[in-house]
């Protein structure tokens, strides 16, 4: 196992996090056979249980007091019943709590999934976590979560199971990175934000998910090896830096946001399970954020008992296992737990129904909309709006992302083109609902045709689904062209017409929960693209990708004349995609993630860590990269990706101008903040230190939305990182005025001494531009 050595390790030893602690142990030569988890005790301290929020000024005050008379009126055995969850019999919620009919508790259902209802009917299907991170547009991520919300609302679900901030998308070839927005934090931390405000906006509470470190799908949970041995899972080793500037900052937005509930994951921290680790959370989410609402376990990944309620776990799904149960009250019954631990956990879950107003009698009855198997008999609930139309259409155009067009006759937009061929399995819809889950192998995602979404729990039934051929099929009914297709030819050997004007080719990239994807490219779908460029001199390709997806081996082919990344749009996929290749939308989608030129450029950052050597019943994962992950790995080690974190092209171009910096009168720039805490952590984190302006110019001949983007060097840290960043429309000939707040908490590095953010002295280098590699505007300010 590779420890590697850190440069402020004797700082870092001062806190909980300490991968100086580890880099010691594994140098002790007795430890080549470990047989024992107590080993790694020690790393993740234990942190007493979080007092319940008190706060009679904050918003939750009223919720508090209500629930505190609730549970007043409680028998031990009816609060234990609220921690565990038992099966619906009469609705398909995958995760429920009953009611306590006297009280008017009419119970809480959960349910998936990031993109839409699940294991439902008469829902939409929304782009996925990855897609919304692409748009970069915040009002539109809130308005896509105001939207599935009431849906959820509709369905009778309390608790929406997103979103989805970790995987943040530290390794490459994670099988759940679509799930999530962005690997980069305060890109990912603000449409999280929007989504959390957008779906409680209906009074559903969102379940921000998998705190924390849940990195990789390879060992996520307990396994047993071929040896009969018993395995742990893998444990994310994080320093408490990268911690607060890397992993927690997006669920730090999500508390900022109101989020009231929070998904403790399967993997192990620091050698503690997430939902047993008493220094996440109560130390961190309850005390230092602040956090208001109530902690679920992911299904099935709590193994301790009373432990993990004194840990800060509030309620186990998708039941009590082994552990919970009635066996909470026996530990009350037999003095080895307290009683108030068991009142504040029920405290908690009831004050979240409450704050939701959720107690109301409009809000519908648990799962009222979602029958137990959609193949019996049940009333069919349309939760879906007309105004979501819009939304789903908007959502999936601008997730869609440019990198490589050539101008002129060739390439985007189609200039009216009188015969177009089509290729690739990613073009047809699918000859399944893709919410079947099937095995992660090449063949079933070929013939599952085009991709939507990913696999697993985060995966709905749409409405319908337009799929590109279905769409070009009506664009060639409607302009009198002609459509040729072969998407029969799955391997390399389709024929393309000489006469086609252009050559699309759909591809796709599949990951699914479960399983970490086989690589990050496939020789297959390379092939398909270099065939049809041989024979094609306008060959465009669309690649559906759940996670970067390396295109090295085709995209210098002097035939290949654009490139679209299509990420995981949803149901309106072919309408999006055939708007966009016809100009009719102009792409304004930018990668929130960066794509290099090879895998090795990802170093150990590609593949999940497999179990290895003395520590295989115990699998290890070193963070010991730090907050160095995408972008800020590749400024740090000089690697020029193939398109850059931030990068994406438009039918017309922007320009740069008047860059100025305004210190806000007013708010403290000491060291650190003193502020009480709120939902989120120290108030004082928010206050706006600098506003900072620019113009950005359409110097082109069509409309375009660009996203300017702010990036700040602090000092001490990564050369830069995104601290702001703003979607305009701006009309050919025009410019528009693009503002951006620094906050005391954009402009403060973590200090694990002082358990403080810290603002540094000094000067901070402002960048403002179209990605973070092309910043034409650059300055600095100075605290
Ligand atoms: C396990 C997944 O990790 C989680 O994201 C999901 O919400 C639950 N299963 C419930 O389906």
């Amino acid at each position: 196992m590779k420890f590697a050595s850190s440069t402020s390790t004797s700082v870092r030893a001062l806190t909980f996090l300490s991968l100086s602690t580890v880099s010691v142990l594994s140098q002790d030569s007795t430890t080549s056979n470990i047989t024992s988890d107590s080993y790694f005790y020690g790393q993740s301290p234990l942190v007493p249980p979080a007092a319940l929020p008190s706060g009679t000024t904050s918003s939750w005050a009223s919720a508090y007091s209500k629930a505190a008379d609730f549970v007043s009126q409680l028998s031990q055995e009816e609060k234990s019943n609220l921690t565990f969850g038992v099966r619906a019999t009469t609705s398909g919620c995958v995760g429920f709590i009953p009611p306590i009919e006297r009280l008017g508790f009419k119970g809480l259902c959960m349910q998936d999934a990031g993109n839409g209802v699940r294991l439902a009917d008469g829902v939409n299907a929304y782009d996925s976590g990855l897609h919304v991170g692409a748009t970069w547009n915040k009002n539109l991520a809130y308005q896509r979560a105001l939207h599935m919300g009431a849906e959820f609302k509709a369905k009778g679900v309390n608790i929406a199971l997103g979103p989805v901030v970790g995987p943040i998308g530290r390794i490459a070839e994670g099988g759940r990175n679509w799930e999530g927005i962005s690997n980069d934090p305060y890109l990912c931390g603000a449409l999280a934000a929007e989504t959390v405000r957008g779906i409680q906006e209906n009074g559903v509470v969102t379940s921000t998910k998998h705190f924390i470190g849940n990195e990789q799908e390879l060992n996520r949970n307990p396994s047993t090896n071929n040896q009969s041995q018993h395995v742990e899972a893998v444990s994310s080793n994080i320093d408490d830096k990268t911690l607060h500037e890397l992993y927690l900052w997006p669920f730090q937005d999500a508390v900022h946001a109101g989020s009231g509930n929070i998904m403790c994951s399967y993997n192990r921290i620091n050698n503690s399970y997430g939902c047993q680790n008493s220094k996440l959370q109560n130390g961190i989410l309850k005390d230092e954020l602040g956090f208001q609402g109530f902690v679920v376990s992911d299904w099935g990944a709590l193994h301790a008992g009373y432990a993990a309620a004194e840990a800060g776990l509030d309620m186990v799904m998708p039941n009590g296992g082994n552990f919970w149960g009635k066996n909470l009250t026996t530990a009350i019954d037999n003095g080895t737990m307290e009683a108030s631990v068991l009142d504040n956990m029920a405290t908690r879950i009831i004050a979240t129904w409450y704050q939701f107003g959720q107690d109301s009698d409009d809000y519908p009855s648990p799962g009222v909309g979602l029958p137990r198997s959609l193949t019996t008999q049940h009333v069919f609930v349309d939760a879906k709006v007309p105004s979501s139309k819009k939304v789903l259409l908007d959502s999936a155009i601008e997730g869609h992302v440019l990198v490589k067009n050539t101008n002129g006759s060739l390439g985007l937009p189609l200039q009216k083109p009188k015969l177009v061929s089509v290729f690739g399995y990613d073009a047809a819809t699918p000859n399944k609902n893709p919410s079947s889950e099937g095995p992660p192998d090449r063949l079933s995602q070929i013939l599952n045709r085009t991709m939507i979404v990913g696999g697993g729990s985060g995966v709905n039934n749409p409405a319908y689904i337009s799929s590109p051929l279905e769409a070009l099929n009506q664009r060639a009914y409607e302009d009198g062209s002609q459509l040729l297709w072969d998407i029969a030819n799955v391997n390399s050997t389709a024929q393309v017409d000489a006469a086609s004007d252009a050559c699309l080719v759909f591809l796709n990239a599949w990951a699914s929960e479960g399983y970490d994807r086989s690589g990050v490219h496939d020789d297959y779908s390379d092939a398909l693209v270099n065939n049809i460029a041989d024979q094609c001199n306008n060959t465009i390709v669309v690649i559906d990708n759940a996670g970067v997806r390396l295109v090295d081996v085709f995209i210098d082919h002097p035939n290949v004349t654009a490139l679209i990344f299509a990420h995981l749009p949803g149901q309106d996929s072919g309408r999006a995609v055939v708007s966009l290749l016809y100009g009719e939308s102009n792409p304004s989608g930018k990668l929130p993630y960066s794509v290099p030129k090879n895998e090795s450029e990802f170093g150990a950052l590609l593949s999940p860590t497999p179990p290895e050597g003395q520590y295989w019943l115990f699998p290890q994962d070193d963070f010991a990269e730090g907050v160095y992950i995408d972008y800020r790995a590749f400024d740090a080690n000089n690697i020029t990706p193939r398109y850059e974190f931030g990068f994406g092209l438009s039918y017309t171009t922007f320009d740069y101008s008047s860059l100025e910096f305004n210190k806000v009168d007013g708010p403290s720039t000491d060291k650190y903040p003193v502020g009480e805490v709120i939902e989120g952590g120290q108030g004082d984190l928010w206050d706006v230190l600098f506003q900072v302006s620019a113009s950005v110019f359409n110097s082109g001949n069509v409309d375009g939305a660009e996203v300017a983007q702010l990036y700040v060097g602090i000092p001490g840290g990564p050369v830069r990182q995104l601290r702001g960043f703003s979607k305009v429309d701006v009309e050919p000939g025009k410019s528009v005025n693009l503002n951006f707040d620094l906050t005391r908490r954009d402009l403060s590095i973590w200090d694990v001494v002082a358990q403080k953010w810290q603002l540094q002295k000094g000067d901070y280098k402002v960048y403002v531009g179209g990605s973070s590699r092309n910043l034409p505007l650059e300055g600095s300010l100075t605290i």
